[in-house]
């Protein structure tokens, strides 16, 4: 068999291997095992990432309070990607205005400001990189002052009270996500993450401790999982084949009882 072309060594990578053989954790034969990270990842949609480097989602609150982007997250994001990051999750875009994490989270829905979206598309993509909105909705977390929360159940714990959402609640949300993941697309973001852990709406839709519904939507974990499955199903129609769309889901959430 004819070995393999050796692969270049990026920049990035080659800073990393010197941090780590100054920690004395790297030798000639763990060296091959960062070289993966500069490797490009091609997604099952097409759509190739130029490494392995992505900036997980984090809530930024870098918004306006009115759910639009503002030019200092512009200049994060630019900065990411100028750093060198295959993709970097704009955390908490939210599907509806009424159940945000935070005041500071974007807004993904028809009367956003798309000037701004697209700006901030083009400048989070600089160096080839790529910029994509983690699609979600807090459900029982949503922000106290400015929400009227609703999660899969009605909770009503110290510190944590909300509605339980109804089946016509829950019949909303493949047609918000759908919608959100359109205008991403349209203001150049190149993909979507769907938001389904962390503690937040479809992680409690996903999780025995958050989710008591006796109906379709509760018990099994395939009845807790329906509606992300039925939101990926309506955003996969609304974007396309081609069109990344990532899942989050957690792998533990840490609670006795709870998704793990
Ligand atoms: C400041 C901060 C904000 C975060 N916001 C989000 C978020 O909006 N959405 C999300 O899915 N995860 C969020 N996370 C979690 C991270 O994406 C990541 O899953 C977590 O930090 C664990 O990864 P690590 O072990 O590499 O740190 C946040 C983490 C931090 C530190």
């Amino acid at each position: 068999m004819k070995d393999e072309p050796e692969q270049p060594v990026h920049e990035i990578e080659k800073r990393n291997i010197e941090i780590l053989r100054w920690r004395g954790e790297v030798n000639r034969e763990t060296q091959g095992d960062f070289a993966v990270l500069s490797q490009p990842l091609n997604l099952p949609c097409g759509v190739q990432l130029k490494n392995r480097l992505i900036k997980a989602a984090m809530s930024d609150s870098l918004g306006d309070g009115e759910g639009n982007a503002t030019k200092t997250q512009m200049r994060l994001y630019e900065r990411w990607a100028d750093g060198g990051a295959a993709l970097s999750l704009i955390g908490e875009a939210q599907t509806s205005q009424f159940f945000p994490e935070t005041p500071g989270n974007l807004v993904l829905t028809p009367d956003a400001n798309l000037v701004a979206l697209k700006a901030l598309a083009a400048r989070g993509s600089s160096n080839g990189a790529h910029i994509w909105p983690q699609l979600g909705h807090a459900g029982a977390l949503s922000h106290a002052p400015i929400s009227q929360a609703k999660g899969p159940s009605p909770l009503n714990l110290e510190g944590l009270q909300c509605e339980g959402m109804t089946l016509a609640d829950i019949g909303t949300l493949p047609e918000a996500y759908a919608k959100a993941a359109v205008l991403a697309k349209e203001a150049g973001f190149g993909g979507v993450q769907i938001h389904a852990g962390q503690g937040f709406l479809f992680s409690q839709f996903l999780s025995p401790l958050f989710n008591h519904r006796t109906d379709g939507y509760g018990g099994t974990v395939s009845a807790r999982f329906r509606v992300i499955e039925e939101v990926i199903d309506a955003v996969r129609s609304a974007v396309g084949t081609g069109y990344p769309i990532g899942v989050k889901i957690n792998s533990t959430d840490k609670l006795v009882g709870d998704l793990s």
